[in-house]
């Protein structure tokens, strides 16, 4: 063949790898509104920085006459490229081949990028929109789907995963972004689940919607399974960017300092008045966070999902931080089963991946009855309380109000290893609030008062001598279990510097396999 043939032939080639299952399967993918495998891959790297491996990759399946409907790539799309100049590896799952499913010959694709991203140290992207295990191919499609598992396992903790979901995903195309560190959908298009609604309908009879099932918004709400939820496929991959830009690329690297012109000194003087006089009262936490992290810029994660903790990524003095904070606006800011999970899950992303702490703390206690108990809410505030006290990063924390109980301890308190904390003069830090305590202190005293107006009077007291002693900082501080009590307006400055003082803090957990962690 001669050399023009040759070179014709690969453009050939590559012609028909870029088409995936066909024109037709392209134009049913975005009359759906759904964008195609290398689109996507498009949008998330830098303009021509994808370099493609495996192109020519075909399924080997002759079951069902499979060798009929072979294409070029095999229904997926991988390779590395950069995000912000970034090295990262990709894979994109293509639908218009065979609905994305997995054949044994894709899962050797993936599991290349996710050996040589191991290898370099670069996160793992996945886009996946995949009907699961090819089912022509059996046994060999089940092996390719544990090849991943495994390697996600073995990756976790030493590269960042990042999982988005663009389509219908079912079986093991939803298991392997489970054990990944985000997940990411899109309000439509966007569904995960085990098993579709077909089946739902003839195991338990019960007739449910793919979106009722699994869709975006029940996963970013209700199941907490999904950490973010984008309008569109286009900004959801943009929040993917924004989030590489927040993380290291391994765990033996820092997170990226970024330039920020905004001063580290900057004063935030309604901050000295944003707790209410009424300690019922609720306030919006996200205002403290916006004013103190770099530029007002705040990635939150799980937004929809036990807003009564907010957690989230930004900027401090150009570090990047994890920042957990209660959230007095929904529920008082009370742990439970869901803010727990949520929060152990986000502290331990941080650990691994080298990104301090900053802590807010308002926190009335953990939400009793059987609610909660029934749920396991011993086991779930046990999983953040193991969290804060193996989590070795930089750990600065702040108490804006209420630390009361289980709860002070379990936000990142002294004795769990926490390294800076500090308190707003509105503290208060205590086993409980001043009315449950009057409660159980004075009970049988109160019992034998039965004049209304004198009872009131009692508890009244009661309360004040409580409130005198503990809401207050300076109890706390007087044993050394604050630092510091510091103005409000000045938060971010202390923070700052106290992160400073921190960046090159080494610490470390006894020699072992591997923690067991109450799960
Ligand atoms: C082979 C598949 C497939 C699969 C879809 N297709 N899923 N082929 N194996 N798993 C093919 C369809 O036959 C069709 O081919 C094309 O992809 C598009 O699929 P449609 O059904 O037309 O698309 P849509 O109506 O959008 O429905 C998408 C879907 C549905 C909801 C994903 O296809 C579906 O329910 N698929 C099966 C889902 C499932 O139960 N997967 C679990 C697999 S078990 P043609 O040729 O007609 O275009 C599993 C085990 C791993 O994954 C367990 C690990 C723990």
């Amino acid at each position: 063949m001669a050399f023009e043939q040759k070179i014709k032939e690969l453009l050939d080639k590559r012609g028909e790898a870029r088409l995936g299952g066909g024109q037709k399967g392209i134009d049913k993918q975005h009359e759906q509104g759904k964008l195609t495998a290398r689109e996507r891959i498009a949008l998330l790297l830098d303009e021509g920085s994808f370099e493609e491996f495996d192109m020519f990759v075909t399924h080997r399946c002759t079951n069902f006459d499979m060798q009929k409907k072979s294409y070029l790539g095999d229904g997926v799309v991988t390779g590395y490229g950069t995000i912000n100049g970034r090295m990262v590896y990709v894979f994109a799952q293509d639908f218009t081949v065979l609905g994305g499913s997995l054949s044994e010959t894709m899962a050797l694709k993936i599991c290349k990028v996710m050996d040589q991203a191991m290898k370099v140290g670069a996160p793992v992207i996945g886009l996946n929109d995949s009907g699961g295990a090819r089912i022509q191919e059996g046994i060999n499609a089940l092996a390719g789907y544990a090849e991943i598992f495994e390697r996600n396992i073995l990756a976790s903790g030493v590269v960042p995963q990042i999982s988005a979901i663009f389509g219908p995903c079912a079986g093991g195309s939803v298991y392997s972004p489970a054990l990944t560190d985000f997940i990411f959908m899109s309000k439509e298009n966007s569904y995960m689940f085990l098993t579709g609604p077909k089946v739902v309908k003839t195991v338990t009879g019960e007739d449910v919607t793919v979106d009722k099932l699994g869709g975006a918004m029940v996963h970013a709400s209700k199941s907490g399974v999904a950490h973010f939820v984008g309008e569109t496929e286009e900004s959801t991959i943009q929040t993917i960017r924004e989030l590489v830009g927040y993380i290291p690329s391994n765990n033996f690297e820092e997170a990226p300092m970024v330039a920020t012109a905004d001063p580290i000194d900057r004063l935030e003087d309604h901050l000295n008045t944003i707790i209410p006089e009424n300690p019922n009262e609720a306030y919006d936490v996200k205002d403290v966070i916006l004013s103190i992290v770099d530029d007002g810029q705040f990635l939150e994660v799980h937004e929809n999902w036990a807003k009564n903790l907010v957690v989230g990524f930004a900027h401090m003095g150009g570090m990047s931080v994890g920042i957990v904070a209660n959230q007095p606006k929904a529920m008082a800011g009370v742990l439970d089963c869901n803010s727990s999970r949520k929060g152990a899950r986000f502290v331990r992303f941080c650990d691994a991946f080298n990104i301090p702490l900053v802590t807010l703390v308002d926190v009335p206690g953990f939400l009793p009855g059987t609610g909660q108990e029934y749920n396991g809410v011993i086991n779930h505030g046990a999983k953040f309380l193991y969290a804060y006290g193996e989590a070795t990063v930089p750990k600065v924390t702040v108490t804006l109000r209420k630390s009361y109980g289980g709860a002070h301890i379990v936000m990142s308190c002294k004795q769990l290893r926490s390294d800076i904390n500090y308190a707003w003069p509105t503290a208060q830090i205590a086993v409980m609030g001043a009315s449950g305590a009057t409660e159980v202190l004075h009970g049988r005293a109160l019992k034998e008062i039965s004049d209304p107006e004198e009872k009131a009077k009692f508890i009244a007291e009661k309360e004040k001598e409580y409130n005198d002693l503990f809401a207050n900082p300076y109890n706390a501080a007087k044993y050394g279990y604050i630092d510091d009590v510091i103005e409000p307006r000045n938060t971010r400055f202390r923070v700052i510097r106290a992160l400073q003082a921190l960046q090159t803090k080494k610490d470390s957990l006894p020699m072992k396999k591997h923690c067991n962690l109450p799960l």
